[in-house]
Formats: C-alpha cells, structure tokens, sequence
C-alpha cells in the first residue's frame, strides 16, 4: 500500500477535496500547507500575521517558514503515512523534501499530478469565495502555478514516480480515477 503521497496541480484543481477523502479512506495524515498557513492567520499568530499580506496577494510565502511548518508536522507524524498537498511550490522546497525524507528513509511512494482547464478552475475558485479567490487573485495564483510549481511536474517525472489525472467530472468520479491510478484498493 502507498502510504507517502504528494498531490500537485494547479489552484483549484481539487487537491484539498480529492486529499481529504483520500486520506479518510486509507488512513493518512492530510498535510495541506495552505491550510497549516490559514489556521496561523487565524489565530493571528506573527507567523499568520506575516503570511496573510503574501497570501492575499497570491504570492508564495518565503521556503524558510514553510519548511519549518513541514519539518515540524513530518517529523511528528511521520511514521503513518501522509498526504502533502499544495507542497511543494517550487524547486527550492522539493529539493528540500527529499533531503528531509532521504534522512529517515522515507521517499515519496507517488506524485499525483491533477490536471484541469483554466476555465474551470476559475469558475469553481470564484464560487468557493476564499479570502484570495478574486479574480485578480486567481488569476496571479495561476501564473505562479506556471511559473514556480509546474517544474516540479519534470523533477517527479525524472524520479519515476509521478502519476497524471484529469480533474473534470464529479468529486465522486475524480476520487474513483485517483484510487485506480495509485492502484489503491477501495
Ligand atoms: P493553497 O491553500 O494551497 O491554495 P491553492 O494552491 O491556490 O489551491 P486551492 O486550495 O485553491 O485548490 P485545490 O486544488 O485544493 O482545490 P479544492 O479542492 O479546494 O495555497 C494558498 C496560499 O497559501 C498560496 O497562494 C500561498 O500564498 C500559500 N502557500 C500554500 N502552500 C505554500 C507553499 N508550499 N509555499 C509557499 N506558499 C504556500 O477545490 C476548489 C473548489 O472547487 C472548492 O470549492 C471545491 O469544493 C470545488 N471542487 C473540487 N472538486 C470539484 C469537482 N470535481 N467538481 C466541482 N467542484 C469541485
Ligand atoms: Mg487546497
């Protein structure tokens, strides 16, 4: 069974819903950073505080805190298995996963790449109404995607471990797609 797993993909792309299921189903601890960052800014920790102006932007929030929120949450939860999701954002981060995995021996088992239209991930953004779904947002979160996170897709490719899926049709579908791509029994 696969039990250390990384989800990639654009904003919106179902990441958090599909992670969420996913992990109810098979037991897995949801790491999501973007929601690690959004329960800092709500308990208006410096932390959150620093990191609600660079989310509302659409910006990423700098390696160094992200990592720390990481680092801490692996090395605690690390032995029954995890989802990442929404991390890593760039090649800086990756790097510095598998070298934090490297040394409890612990590799990411698979990447699953959700891919899916711009429309449609623009318009299922604007009807969830978070603080940085804005079209101006929105769309500055996708050329960040472009631009910082969609290299990741070459350096899992190049790992052998990466796995793609379309993200169209129902929540329902996308998760029956995703437990057959990683071969993961219901
Ligand atoms: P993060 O929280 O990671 O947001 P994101 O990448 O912009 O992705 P979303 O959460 O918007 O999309 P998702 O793919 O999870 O889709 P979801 O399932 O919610 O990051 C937010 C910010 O935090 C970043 O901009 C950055 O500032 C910071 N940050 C986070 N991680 C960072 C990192 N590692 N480094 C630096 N900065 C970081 O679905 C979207 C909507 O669609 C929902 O309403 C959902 O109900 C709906 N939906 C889902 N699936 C379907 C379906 N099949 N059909 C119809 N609707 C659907
Ligand atoms: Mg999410």
């Amino acid at each position: 069974m696969k039990s250390r797993l990384l989800f990639l993909g654009p904003p919106g792309a179902g990441k958090g819903t599909q992670a969420k299921l996913l992990c109810e189903n098979q037991g897995l601890i949801h790491l999501s950073t973007g929601d690690l960052l959004r329960a800092e800014v709500n308990a208006q920790s410096p932390l959150g505080k620093e990191a609600a102006l660079i989310m509302n932007k659409g910006e990423l929030v700098s390696d160094e805190i992200v990592l720390s929120i990481v680092q801490k949450r692996l090395s605690a939860d690390a032995k029954s298995g995890w989802l990442l999701d929404g991390f890593p954002r760039n090649l800086i981060q990756a790097q510095s996963l598998q070298q934090l995995l490297e040394n409890v021996s612990q590799p990411i088992q698979a990447v699953l790449l959700i891919e899916l239209d711009d429309e449609t991930l623009i318009k299922r953004l604007l009807s969830r109404g978070r603080s940085d779904d804005t079209q101006e947002v929105i769309r500055h979160r996708l050329e960040v995607y472009r631009e910082k996170t969609a290299p990741l897709v070459d350096f899992y490719q190049s790992l052998g471990i990466l796995v793609k899926i379309q993200g169209e049709g129902d929540v329902k579908d996308v998760a029956l797609t995703i437990r057959s791509a990683l071969g993961l029994v219901m």
